[in-house]
């Protein structure tokens, strides 16, 4: 394998969460009557829960103490791990699964790199508890995407260099980060079309096909 380590987003690369963030958000915007809808939705990526807040929080025309603002961060993650309650084995594809064991067996490291502090309870709901030989998510950094803490720490927890380290993305501010830290990047969906990303991927077992 060309990179020795590979450090995976989790929302929208290893798992569809990313629907239930936008349920949850949706449900907190209506309730205090402010426009959201799935374009503002796709800024969020990769985002911290409180950046995501300001980012919704732009179309209101009322302006809140930061105490609401935590208080409504806390709502829309009660409502966000409700929905993650839903969440079994099952919503892990296949395809995912698959290509993560073989790249494994090719050798390379498995880290997951998240700006979410939901990471260990969603990897644990979907089968992955205690599969990464690292984790480094939302509740190990001080500065979220596109800044390159998670990915420098995710690199610092398996023992590698950035530059041995592949950051596979579904976000543009995730392969911003990925770029700013000095690290190759693959991008899924989205993050394909980034300029500076070097790998631009159709399916996730695309990876398979990155030169070893
Ligand atoms: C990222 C998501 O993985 O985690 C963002 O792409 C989200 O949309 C962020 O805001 C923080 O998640 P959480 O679970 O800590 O609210
Ligand atoms: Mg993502």
């Amino acid at each position: 394998m060309k990179y020795k380590g590979i450090i995976f987003d989790l929302d929208g690369v290893i798992c569809f969460t990313d629907h239930y963030h936008y349920l949850a958000w949706k449900a907190l915007a209506d309730e205090i009557g402010v426009y959201f809808d799935e374009t503002i939705n796709n800024r969020l990526r990769g985002v911290s829960r409180m950046a995501s807040l300001e980012i919704i929080l732009e179309r209101s025309e009322k302006a809140y103490t930061p105490a609401e603002k935590e208080q409504m961060a806390e709502k829309k993650n009660g409502i966000y791990r409700k929905l993650l309650e839903k969440m079994t084995p099952t919503d892990l594809s296949g395809e995912v699964k698959e290509t993560l064991d073989a790249l494994r067996a090719a050798g390379a490291k498995l880290a997951i790199g998240s700006s979410s502090k939901n990471t260990k309870l969603i990897l644990s709901r979907i089968g992955l508890g205690g599969y990464f030989d690292a984790i480094s998510d939302g509740t190990n950094i001080t500065h979220s995407k596109p800044d390159p803490e998670v990915f420098t720490k995710a690199a610092e927890f398996l023992g590698l260099p950035p530059q041995d380290c592949l950051v596979v993305e579904d976000a543009l501010a995730g392969i911003d980060a990925a770029v700013a830290g000095g690290f190759d990047g693959a991008g899924l969906g989205e993050a394909a079309s980034h300029p500076k990303v070097t790998w631009p991927l159709k399916t996730f077992s695309g990876l398979m096909a990155i030169e070893s």
